[in-house]
């Protein structure tokens, strides 16, 4: 038997790509690694906070609980310090497109890991797949199951309390679509913030602006339920980050009909 030994000679070219691509193999290594070291900080930090909640509140002497904030301020300074450095740190990020004469377009969107699991799984799941189109305009307008049409409209169904849909395939990109499901409160579509309501009786209502005349104002809940208010007794409003398009309405769906229904979304094109 011969053994035989292959060699490829890589042009010039090849190997300077190839080179690059190694050194770019590196940083991310690294990067990884000053990722963990940061996390690793901030755990400490947040030890450290616990326990002087917890000596706080509790009968701890005074000399343990100076000693214990101490401990805080120091591992507050040293994450803080470590997080600026990895934030001005290299980040590369490469695309391929394809030569194939037509304009290439692509979405970058960065975010914390804030998902859970399961919510990156549907992610994956809808970026992947086509999803049915019929089988997802049922879901959309299965009000008990999905919930959608209570809030939302698209053409002549359903409510005005969020945004309407209408044509909303030609608007968004399916990731954005995928998170304004998934995390409605990471982007709050302008003109639908939270509005949180004291009246003058003490009361505290939150929704979004369902409608308003000169003396009323009308406020839509989570639920999707109207409320009323007369202006006059309205003693403060200030607007809240958080949504009123409830978290978790995938978790009626199976990641199925979630495919399903991102799907028909981006049909839903303006003609
Ligand atoms: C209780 C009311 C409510 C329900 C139920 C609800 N939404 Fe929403 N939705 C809103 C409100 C209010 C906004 C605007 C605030 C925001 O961007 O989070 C919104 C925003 C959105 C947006 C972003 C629109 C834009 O123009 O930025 C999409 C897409 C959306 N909803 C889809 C859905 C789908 C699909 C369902 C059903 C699975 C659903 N919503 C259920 C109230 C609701």
């Amino acid at each position: 038997m011969v053994a035989m030994a292959t060699k490829i000679r890589l042009d010039d070219e090849t190997a300077a790509v190839l080179a690059r691509f190694n050194e770019g193999l590196e940083r991310t290594k690294e990067q990884d690694r000053r990722v963990k070291t940061v996390a690793k900080a901030e755990r400490f930090k947040d030890e450290a906070a616990k326990k002087v909640k917890s000596l706080e509140s509790g009968d701890g002497s005074g000399e343990n609980r100076s000693e214990a904030q101490e401990q805080y301020r120091i591992a507050a300074e040293q994450w803080q310090t470590m997080k600026t450095r990895l934030d001005a740190g290299v980040h590369r990020i490469a695309v391929a497109v394809n030569a194939s004469g037509k304009p290439a377009q692509f979405h970058l969107r960065l975010r914390e890991r804030s998902s859970s699991a399961e919510r990156e799984r549907l992610i994956g799941l809808a970026l992947a797949g086509r999803g049915n189109v019929r089988r997802g305009r049922e879901v959309f307008q299965n009000v008990e199951k999905s919930l959608c049409l209570k809030c939302h409209r698209i053409g002549e169904k359903g409510e005005r309390i969020g945004p309407d849909l209408t044509g909303v395939g030609s608007r968004f990109s399916k990731i954005h679509l995928i998170e304004s499901i998934l995390e409605p409160s990471r982007t709050i579509a302008p003109s639908y913030e939270t509005r949180v309501i004291v009246l003058k009786s003490g009361r505290v209502l939150t929704g979004v602006k369902a409608a308003e005349t000169a003396l009323t104002l009308t406020l839509a809940d989570s639920e999707g339920k109207k409320r009323v208010v007369q202006k006059s007794e309205i003693e403060e409003t200030r607007n809240q980050s958080k949504s009123t398009m409830p978290d978790g309405v995938e978790k009626r769906l199976t990641a199925r009909e979630f495919v399903d229904l991102i799907g028909f979304l981006l049909s839903e094109k303006k003609n």
